[in-house]
C-alpha cells in the first residue's frame, strides 16, 4: 500500500450548499418529513420552558407567595381546577409536559430517520447503478476496497446527517436563542452574568473540537489501513501461511493496531476535556448565580421560585452548547462522505445506448480488424493490427505472454475501445452495435473464471430467464460435467462458495465452457487459462473445447499448442503485431515464431516426460 493512499479520509466543511443542492433531489420526495420536524421545533422550545415554571411555582406556593414564574401566557397551567391540591396539580402537569416533550422528540427522531433512510436508499441505488455502468477501464485503477467503502460506510455516514445533524442542529440554535431572550427578560443582570462564560465555552468547544477532529482523522486513516491489511491477509491467507509470513504480518498488523488505539485515546482525551470544561463553566456560573441571586433576594427583588426558574433555564441554555460541537463534527464527516459519493457519481459512465439495433437478428459472425491500434495507458499494446475471420471459422491466437492476445478479445467484446482503426462484425463497426446487443451474440470465456456465490445452475445461466434447465443440463453434458454433477450431493443445486473455492481449477474451467455453451452464441471468444490440469482433464477440456467451437466463429487464445493443431487458422501475435498466420502445418513449415514456440513446448514436454 502506498503512503497517502487514504488521504481521501479528509474532513470537509460543516455545510456545503453546493452539495446540499445536489442532495435535494433525493430529499424532495420526503420534504414533508423535514417540514414536520422543523415545525416541531417551536413546540419543543415552549415545552422546554414549562417544567422550570411549574417547579418554581410550587416552590413559591410553599413559601406562601402566589407567583407564577415564567411566561405569563402559560400561567393557566399552574391554576388547579376545583378540588385539586395545588402541589398535586403542579406535579401532574409536570408529568404531562414531560410526556408531551418525549412524544415530540420521538416524532422528530422518527421522521428524520425515515426521511434519511429513504433518501439514502435512493442514493445507494443511484450509486450502485452508476458503478455497474462505469467503463471497465475505471476498475483497472480504482481499488475495490475504496468502492466498497463508498457504497457502504460513506452512505451510512451521510445518513447520520439526518439522524443527528441537520434538524437537530437547527433545533439547538433555536433553543439557545429562545432561552437567551427569556433569560434577559427574566433578569438582565443575572442573564448578563450567565452570558459572560459563553465565550469561554465557545472557545473551549472550538479548540478541543479541532483537536478531536485531527485525532479522529488519524483514527480513520488507521482503521482504513487496518481494513486494507485484514483484507489482504485474509484473501492471501494461503500465501501467508505457506510462506510462514504470520509473524511478520502480525507485527505489521499490531503496529497499525497500536497506532489506532493511540489515536483513539487522543481523541477521547480531548472529547472528555471538552465535556468537562463546558460542564465546569456552567457549574461555575450556577454557583455564582445562586450566590448573587440570593443577595438580590435578600433585597426582596427575586422570589425563591424565580431564582430556581432562572437556574433551570440557564442550564437548558447551556446544554445545546455541548451537543452543538458534537453535531458539528457529525455534519462535517457527513458532508465529507457525501462529497466523496458525489465525486464517484461524477465519473462519466458509458454513454446510454439503445438496447438493440431493432429486434433480435442472427449474425453470420464475420470478424474484421482494420488497422487497430490500442493502448491501456501510454504503452501501445496493439499496433496497426489487421486480420479477418470468415463466418464459422475457428481461429487461434498464440504468442508470448503479454503479446496482446487477451486484449484482442476484449476489444472485440467492446470492453475497451481502440484508439485507432475499426473492428467490424458482419461489416458493421462494433461501436455502432449496442453493447447489450453485441454481447448477446458473443460468449466470452475469460482467462480467470469467476464463479458467483449461488448454486451451480445459476452459475451456468447467470440468472438469464431464457436459459432453461434443459439448456443448462445439455451444456453441462457437452462440457463433460454430467458425471461430476451426478457425484455432487445436491446436483445442480450444489452451492458454489465465494469465487468457486470448492471446485477444482479444471472443474471451474469446464463450468465456464458450459456457461458459454448455454448462451448459444454466434461468436465464441475463449481465453484459455494456463492452468495445468491432469492429462485426463486436459483431454476432457480439449474435447469440450471442440464441442464449444462447433458451428460458430471462434477465436481462441491457447497456451497449450496441442489443443489448437486442427483449427482453421492460427494467428501469431508478437508485441501487439501480427507476425504469422496460417494452419499449424504451414506455420511449422515456415520455421518462424510459431515453430520456435512449438519447439519450446515440445522440449518442455519431452523433458517432463523423461
Ligand atoms: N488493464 C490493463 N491496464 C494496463 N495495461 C494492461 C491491462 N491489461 C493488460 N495490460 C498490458 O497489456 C499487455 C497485453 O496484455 P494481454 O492481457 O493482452 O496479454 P496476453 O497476450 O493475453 O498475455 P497472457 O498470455 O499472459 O495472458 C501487457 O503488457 C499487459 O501488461
Ligand atoms: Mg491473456
Amino acid at each position: 500500500m502506498t503512503p497517502g493512499f487514504h488521504d481521501e479520509e479528509l474532513l470537509g466543511k460543516v455545510y456545503d450548499s453546493a452539495l446540499m443542492r445536489r442532495l435535494w433531489p433525493y430529499l424532495r420526495p420526503h420534504w414533508r418529513f423535514v417540514a414536520a420536524a422543523v415545525a416541531l421545533i417551536p413546540v419543543r422550545v415552549v415545552l422546554e420552558m414549562i417544567p422550570g415554571s411549574l417547579f418554581g411555582s410550587a416552590l413559591n406556593h410553599l413559601a406562601g407567595v402566589d407567583r407564577f414564574p415564567g411566561l405569563p401566557a402559560l400561567r393557566f397551567l399552574a391554576v388547579p381546577p376545583g378540588g385539586f391540591s395545588p402541589i398535586a396539580w403542579l406535579a401532574l402537569m409536570f408529568l404531562l409536559v414531560a410526556a408531551l416533550g418525549a412524544s415530540v422528540d420521538f416524532a422528530r427522531g422518527v421522521s428524520m430517520a425515515v426521511m434519511g433512510q429513504r433518501a439514502m436508499l435512493e442514493l445507494r441505488r443511484s450509486l450502485f447503478q452508476h458503478v455497474q455502468r462505469l467503463p471497465l477501464r475505471f476498475f483497472d485503477r480504482y481499488p475495490v476496497g475504496r468502492l466498497v467503502t463508498r457504497l457502504g460506510n460513506d452512505i451510512e455516514s451521510a445518513s447520520e446527517m439526518f439522524s443527528a445533524g441537520l434538524v437537530a442542529l437547527l433545533a439547538d440554535l433555536v433553543m439557545m436563542a429562545a432561552f437567551a431572550v427569556v433569560l434577559f427578560w427574566l433578569n438582565w443582570r443575572l442573564a448578563a452574568c450567565a452570558m459572560a462564560v459563553v465565550p469561554v465555552m465557545a472557545g473551549a468547544a472550538i479548540v478541543f473540537r479541532w483537536k478531536v477532529r485531527d485525532a479522529f482523522r488519524v483514527v480513520r486513516q488507521k482503521i482504513a489501513r487496518i481494513n486494507a491489511h485484514l483484507q489482504e491477509t485474509i484473501t492471501g491467507m494461503r500465501v501467508v501461511q505457506l510462506f510462514a509470513r504470520e509473524e511478520r504480518n502480525f507485527a505489521e498488523f499490531m503496529r497499525t493496531n497500536g497506532e489506532h488505539r493511540d489515536a483513539w485515546f487522543t481523541s477521547i482525551n480531548y472529547e472528555s476535556l471538552l465535556t468537562s470544561t463546558i460542564g465546569m463553566a456552567g457549574n461555575l456560573t450556577t454557583a455564582f448565580i445562586l450566590w448573587y441571586g440570593a443577595r438580590l433576594m435578600g433585597y426582596g427583588s427575586v422570589a425563591m421560585g424565580d431564582l430556581l426558574l432562572f437556574v433551570d433555564w440557564m442550564r437548558r441554555f447551556y446544554r445545546p452548547l455541548q451537543d452543538l460541537s458534537a453535531k458539528y463534527s457529525v455534519m462535517q464527516s457527513s458532508m465529507a462522505s457525501l462529497e466523496r459519493v458525489f465525486q464517484l457519481l461524477d465519473i462519466a459512465t458509458e454513454p446510454e445506448e439503445p438496447a438493440t439495433l431493432g429486434g433480435p437478428r442472427a449474425i453470420r459472425g464475420e470478424i474484421t480488424f482494420d488497422k487497430v491500434s490500442f493502448a491501456y495507458e501510454s504503452q501501445p499494446v496493439l499496433k496497426n493490427l489487421s486480420f479477418s475471420v470468415s463466418p464459422g471459422q475457428r481461429v487461434a491466437l498464440v504468442g508470448h505472454t503479454g503479446a496482446g492476445k487477451t486484449t484482442v478479445l476484449k476489444l472485440l467484446a467492446r470492453m475497451y475501445e481502440p484508439q485507432a482503426g475499426r473492428i467490424l462484425i458482419d461489416g458493421t463497426d462494433v461501436r455502432d452495435i449496442p453493447r447489450a446487443e453485441l454481447r448477446r451474440h458473443i460468449a466470452f470465456v475469460l482467462q480467470d473464471v469467476f464463479l458467483f456465490t449461488g448454486d451451480l445452475a445459476y452459475n451456468v445461466s447467470l440468472g438469464r430467464a431464457d436459459i432453461s434447465q434443459a439448456n443448462i443440463e445439455s451444456a453441462m453434458r457437452t462440457a463433460h460435467l454430467e458425471e461430476f454433477v451426478a457425484r455432487l450431493p445436491q446436483g445442480y443445486q450444489q452451492l458454489v462458495h465465494e469465487r468457486g473455492g470448492n471446485f477444482s481449477v479444471g472443474e471451474r474451467q469446464l463450468l465456464s465452457f458450459a456457461r458459454a455453451l448455454a448462451q448459444r452464441p454466434e461468436i465464441l471468444l475463449l481465453d484459455e487459462a494456463t492452468s495445468s490440469v491432469d492429462t485426463t482433464t486436459e483431454a476432457l477440456i480439449q474435447d469440450a473445447l471442440h464441442a464449444l467451437m462447433r458451428n460458430k466463429t471462434s477465436m481462441v487464445v491457447a497456451h497449450r499448442l496441442s489443443t489448437i493443431q486442427d483449427v482453421d487458422r492460427i494467428l501469431v501475435l508478437h508485441h501487439g503485431e501480427l507476425r504469422e498466420s496460417g494452419t499449424h502445418d504451414q506455420l511449422l513449415a515456415q520455421r518462424g515464431l510459431y515453430w520456435r514456440l512449438y519447439q519450446l513446448q515440445y522440449a518442455v514436454q519431452e523433458r517432463s516426460a523423461a
